[in-house]
């Protein structure tokens, strides 16, 4: 094809045209920007989106986790599970937990699980992707998965302002 042509090309193939902020023109494509950005206040694509996942294929979280993982105590880990929280689940959940898009963890009401550590990594692990929380198992370490989730246990009774209303099942104090 001839030059000519390219911009007829790229807009059949769906190619936005768009002038950059120097006046630059630039080609996008619809499928740029996935991943690698922190997920806003929108659900994000699944993290293995491509593969088609129908609801009957979700692994049920419920299920009893392979893993017995231990509650982290450590007052150095838990200041790093509260970065973890403010980069990857605030947005969410609510700067202290409190909820938004996705439930409450401080009071005790738990939709996946009773609100034991180990259910809680397995639902932070497996994501609920249907619901736009991801999986992020394969986004963070875990030793970060873990801290994270030991600071998530650890909000419950914490009674932030503007508490999002209960979600699943009232499970003990
Ligand atoms: C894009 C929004 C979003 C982000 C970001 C997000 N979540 Fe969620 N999360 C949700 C939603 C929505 C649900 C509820 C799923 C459902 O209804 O089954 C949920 C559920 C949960 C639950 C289960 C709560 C319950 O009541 O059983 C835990 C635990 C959790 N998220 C932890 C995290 C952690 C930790 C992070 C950060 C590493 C995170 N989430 C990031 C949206 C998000």
């Amino acid at each position: 094809m001839g030059p000519l042509q390219i911009g007829e090309y790229n807009q059949e193939m769906g190619y936005v045209a768009e002038e950059g902020p120097a006046g630059q023109i630039g080609y996008h494509s619809p499928y740029a920007d996935r991943g690698g950005n922190a997920p806003q206040n929108q659900a994000p694509a699944s993290a293995d989106a491509g593969v088609a996942k129908t609801e009957e294929q979700a692994p049920p979280v419920e299920a009893a986790p392979a893993v017995n993982y231990e509650l982290i105590t450590d007052a150095g880990r838990l200041e790093n599970g509260a970065k973890v929280f403010a980069a990857n689940c605030l947005a969410c959940h609510g700067a202290k937990g409190e909820g938004g898009i996705g439930p409450n963890f401080t009071d005790n009401y738990w939709i996946h699980g009773d609100g034991s550590f180990n259910p809680i990594v397995k639902v932070i692990q497996d994501g609920v992707p249907i619901k736009g929380m991801i999986a992020w198992k394969p986004v963070l370490k875990e030793s970060d998965l873990l801290d994270v989730a030991s600071y998530v246990y650890g909000l419950r009774g914490t009674n932030p302002p503007n508490q999002k209303e209960p979600q699943g099942i009232e499970y003990g104090e």
